[in-house]
């Protein structure tokens, strides 16, 4: 070595230079890829990512939708994370709304983390992949054809008219409870024709599991919530399947005038009844694809819809002046409708201004579906940022419907906002674009068909005024149920002693 004085020079220039080299290649890796044109944030852990925050955020009293906020304030309108080994960037600003949602199919799909899948089933036109989609929601869009909706208002408004008399004898009332087995009831009716008994009710019981495991950890041990969903939704499976099997023997059961009958039609009645020529919108779903989109529109037609309901009645039960105008505007319609048994949708449409802007209202600051997943397939950027193909990207309804630039005051319930029109991609409250909610305007007509009930036929008092929320809930759900007291409306309880 003495020989060599050199040797250990050149070695350590050798070694040093490697040793820069090395550095600064994982320095690049690390800087391009956390900021350089890719989102802010954390990825977390290796593997796991943030999922253990995720799932303490659900656990904890503030809900899962604290995950996002937070991350939110610290890093501003787009951040990233790891989820359940997936990245996951989150978008707050209408603009990337615009681009995630109005290309669907194209660059974007929607995607729930597999445990949602495994709940409501992979032929859920929530869950199948983009081509299977499209064929899924044309057949099922067909179910809320106008005919349909006036049929179900008809049947909503019915089911109200037998439920809310007896609220009077409850003292307190649960708002959310009394409105879910509303919505359970209207959904079976509409979907399967079933309006009472043991089937019935031991659907509702699995159907609240299976919605309580949405988003549970998806650990399949025989105490956990997720696997208790599965189960459920295994019986529910069955029930259906018997249901499916009665309707295809035919006779009286296949007389009935609901979804289901129209989802197991064949095929060549379908295209002979059908006024459409593409084959794609006669194409019979499986008895699978049958099942996982009755129970997919059960639970996404009772759990939102009840929320939303509960939100209103609470936000009008704490704003009198707001209360007051859909209370006359109310009162003026009960005038004309009182000769008739039940509300059309015409009523609805034409004579309801302010009791619309209510439901939109309401919709807005509860936001039932916060933030919309989809999956990115190709590389792509948003708003500046690098995405990769592969990663989830998240649309946050509620930080839009919460922003200043769009709504004034926006923690304020003030339906008179929307005398103005609203900014396009800033009211989200059922999507837009190719994953538009298909039950719109059927969650619209059930707010407004109960709370035209509600408002001429009681007074009510909201009895807790916590707004804070269930935090294992996947909809926005009030944790207080929102408590009331009702009493008999003076205005009606006078036209009845007339
Ligand atoms: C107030 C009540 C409701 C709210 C707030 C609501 C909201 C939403 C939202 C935001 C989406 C799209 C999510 C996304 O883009 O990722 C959606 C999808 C959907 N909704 Fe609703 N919804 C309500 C009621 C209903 C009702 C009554 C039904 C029908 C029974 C229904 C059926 C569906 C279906 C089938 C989809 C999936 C559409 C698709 O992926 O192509 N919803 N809903």
């Amino acid at each position: 070595m003495d020989e060599n004085p050199f040797l250990y020079f050149y070695l350590v220039l050798v070694l040093g230079t490697m040793a820069v080299l090395v550095i600064g290649h994982v320095y690049k890796m690390v800087r391009d890829d956390s900021y350089g044109g890719f989102p802010p944030g954390n990825k977390g852990l290796p593997f796991i990512g943030e999922t253990m925050q995720f799932m303490a955020a659900i656990n904890s009293r503030k809900g899962f939708y604290n995950f996002v906020q937070v991350r939110r304030l610290k890093y501003g309108d787009c951040f990233r994370t790891n989820i359940f080994g997936n990245t996951q960037v989150f978008f707050s600003s209408k603009e990337a709304a615009k681009i995630i949602l109005s290309n669907e199919g194209e660059n974007f799909t929607k995607k729930y983390m597999k445990s949602i899948a495994e709940l409501v089933g992979n032929h859920s036109v929530l869950c199948a992949p983009p081509e299977h989609h499209k064929m899924i929601r044309t057949r099922l869009a067909n179910l809320f054809s106008t005919s349909s909706l006036s049929n179900f208002i008809k049947q909503f408004d019915e089911l109200i008219l037998q439920s809310l008399p007896t609220w009077e004898k409850k003292g307190t009332v649960v708002v959310l409870r009394e409105a879910l087995a509303i919505t359970f009831k209207a959904m079976c009716k509409i979907l399967m024709s079933l309006e009472s008994g043991e089937e019935l009710e031991m659907l509702e019981k699995d159907v609240a599991h299976v919605y309580e495991a949405m988003l549970a950890f998806p650990l399949k041990l025989p105490w956990t919530r997720f696997y208790k969903g599965l189960q459920a939704r295994k019986r529910i499976m069955k029930t259906l399947e018997k249901i499916i099997t009665l309707r295809r023997k035919g006779g009286v059961e296949a007389q009935r005038d609901d979804f289901l009958q129209y989802l197991v039609t064949d095929e060549d009645k379908l295209a002979s009844s059908s006024s459409s020529s593409s084959s794609e919108t006669l194409k019979k779903l499986t008895d699978a694809e049958i099942r996982d989109n009755i129970l997919t529109m059960i639970i996404a037609g009772q759990d939102t819809t009840a929320n939303a309901i509960t939100w209103m009645v609470k936000y009008l039960g704490e704003n009198q002046e707001a209360l007051n105008l859909v209370k006359t505007e109310q009162l003026k319609l009960a005038e004309t409708t009182s000769t008739k048994s039940c509300l059309t949708l015409e009523d609805l449409n034409y004579y309801m201004p302010y009791a619309s802007k209510v439901v939109k209202e309401s919709l807005r600051l509860s936001s039932i579906v916060a933030w919309f997943p989809r999956m990115v397939l190709e590389d792509c950027e948003i708003q500046g940022y690098r995405i990769k193909g592969g990663w989830s990207v998240n649309v946050d309804a509620k930080s839009i419907h919460l922003d200043s630039k769009f709504f004034n005051d926006p923690d304020v319930f003030n339906p008179s906002r929307f005398n103005d029109e609203t900014k396009p991609y800033s009211f989200l409250a059922f999507s837009l674009g190719g994953r538009t909610c298909l039950g719109m305007n059927m969650a619209k007509s059930m707010m407004l068909v109960f709370l035209h009930r509600l408002i001429t036929t009681y007074e009510w008092e909201v009895l807790d005024s916590d707004s804070s929320t269930e935090p294992w809930a996947m909809f926005s759900r009030l944790k207080s149920g929102c408590p009331v007291i009702v009493t008999r409306n003076k205005e009606e309880e006078k036209a009845n002693d007339e």
